[in-house]
């Protein structure tokens, strides 16, 4: 599936539908904050050094290196404004694949959850190691191919019958970076590839999480506000049946993370 990239940007139009999606990992259990894990994947001390946040969103990974590296300069970049309107400066707009820093210039560069929205994730991989430093570090993260594999039957089970042939996958939709060619990509570019991975079991306690986690892919559709309505109906209907014999609704979570030399 090729990526759209009008649809994509139109769900980054402001910060709410990727809050969404996020909230829904408040009942993963083990606990698990990416930003911490990112963290301890660090090069080192990066006061003094330029780090590029790239596809930042609304800044959790800029916010957490800025307090605990005052003496550093972190840049959220990012091609939707509305994402970086909560992010203080330096922000920039930029797309992945055009990041307006002279080569060699940054020590670390952070691409999470973000390759996968670009229609030809090598350039931006290309562009990553044209403005790291030799010896820099680029950490990207994804999902792993086939994730949340529950959530994924009931939306297709309510969805396909909606949208008919070719539906919307959102597995398909990140195809381009996920953990089955991830590896690739990056070893074309960078010596030394190293890959972390974490799973948890999410347990959503009722509907509202799932019901909203669907609502917020509507843009990506490409379809009127009619269909995401039939879509959530039948799943409301769904996890009604669900709920009426289990206490929860239970699919595993596995991020990836690289760390790249
Ligand atoms: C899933 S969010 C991840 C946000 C943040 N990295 C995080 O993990 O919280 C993906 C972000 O990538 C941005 N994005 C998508 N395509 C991009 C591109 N070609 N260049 C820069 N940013 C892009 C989106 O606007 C969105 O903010």
């Amino acid at each position: 599936m090729a990526v759209d990239v009008d649809q994509v940007m139109a769900n980054y139009r402001d910060t709410g539908n990727l809050k969404t999606r996020i909230s829904i990992y408040d009942y993963r259990e083990p606990r698990f904050d990416p930003v911490d894990f990112a963290v301890g994947m660090l090069p080192g001390d990066l006061d003094e050094k330029l780090v590029l946040d790239v596809g930042a969103g609304f800044g959790r990974y800029t916010k957490r290196l800025r307090a605990d590296f005052p003496r550093a300069t972190v840049v959220a970049i990012d091609k939707g404004p509305g994402m970086l309107a909560e992010v203080e400066a330096p922000v920039m707009v930029a797309d992945a694949r055009s990041i307006p820093y002279p080569d060699a210039s940054a020590d670390l560069v952070l691409a999470m959850h973000m390759l996968y929205h670009v229609p030809e994730p090598a350039e931006a991989v290309a562009e990553f190691r044209r403005v790291l430093k030799p010896g820099g570090t680029l950490l990207a993260s994804t999902n792993i191919r086939g994730d949340m594999a529950q959530l994924a039957e009931l939306w297709h089970r309510v969805a396909d019958p909606v949208l008919g042939p070719g539906g919307y996958s959102w597995q398909d939709a990140i195809r381009g970076f996920d953990s089955a060619n991830a590896p690739g990509l990056l070893e074309a570019a960078f010596d030394s590839v190293e890959v972390f991975e974490a799973t948890g079991l999410v347990s959503v306690p009722e509907p509202g999480p799932v019901l909203r986690y669907f609502a917020s892919i509507q843009s990506l559709l490409g379809r009127d506000d009619n269909a995401m309505a039939a879509i959530l109906l039948a799943a409301e209907q769904e996890l009604a049946d669900h709920f009426a014999e289990h206490a929860t609704f239970d699919f595993p979570k596995t991020v990836v993370f690289y760390r790249c030399r």
